[in-house]
């Protein structure tokens, strides 16, 4: 009677509860996320000006730490940005040496997440997430500048797997409720 049952009906059994199981697991921001967060394209410019977190302006920016001067260096050709003056860093992020809910909640806290309903809440991380000149930099192949730095320097360690993946897990994020787990 085994025998009876289509394959394709023993495979789609087999299969279906692994689908399910992953998609569960790609609403947590622990599973896809976290990792992509901690690339050092992104924490080299949230860590700026952490003194604990060694931040480039303790040390390589120690001089360059001028806000004013940012744009002389990371210029339009380098950068992309339409804006040069998108190019600033900020303490009080998310930043390195975080954990996963840590890095989550961090990034919440900065959009002020606790006064927004979910709804503009989750407009405003796609927002920033998925058009961002500086997100954007940071993502492998988003833009044809991405990682490229002054001196003819490249950040290498960027968010892999490139945008359409980029997208498609934030996604899965934002849609499965923004959880920090
Ligand atoms: C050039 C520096 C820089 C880079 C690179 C950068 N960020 Fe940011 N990020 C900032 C600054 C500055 C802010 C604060 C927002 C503001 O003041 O415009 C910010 C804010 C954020 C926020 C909070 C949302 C908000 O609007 O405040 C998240 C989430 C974030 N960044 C994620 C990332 C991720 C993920 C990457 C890498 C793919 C990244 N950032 C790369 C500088 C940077
Ligand atoms: C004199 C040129 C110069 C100036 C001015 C300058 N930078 Fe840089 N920046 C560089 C170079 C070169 C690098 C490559 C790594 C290094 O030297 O630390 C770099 C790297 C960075 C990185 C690291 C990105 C990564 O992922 O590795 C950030 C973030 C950054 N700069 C932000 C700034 C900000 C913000 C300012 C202004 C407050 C600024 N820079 C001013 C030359 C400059």
């Amino acid at each position: 009677m085994f025998r009876k049952i289509p394959q394709s009906a023993l495979l789609l059994a087999l299969i279906l509860p692994l689908a399910i199981a992953q998609a569960a697991a790609d609403t947590l921001f622990s599973t896809n996320l976290y990792a992509k967060f901690q690339a050092k394209a992104c924490t080299n410019c949230h860590d700026f000006h952490e003194a604990a977190r060694d931040g480039l302006s303790f040390n390589s920016h120690g001089r360059r730490r001028e806000v004013n001067r940012c744009r002389t260096c990371h210029t339009r050709q380098i950068t992309g940005f339409a804006n040069v003056a998108d190019l600033f860093a900020r303490p009080g992020l998310y930043t390195s040496g975080m954990g996963a809910k840590e890095t989550c909640e961090a990034t919440k806290k900065a959009l002020n997440a606790e006064f927004k309903s979910d709804e503009l809440l989750a407009g405003q991380l796609e927002k920033h997430l998925f058009e961002d000149p500086r997100v954007l930099w940071g993502i492998e192949g988003a833009t044809a500048n991405s990682g490229r730095l002054p001196f003819d320097k490249q950040e290498t360690n960027l968010v892999e797997g490139g945008l359409e993946e980029w997208k498609t897990q934030v996604t899965a994020w934002i849609k499965g409720g923004m959880k920090c787990e």
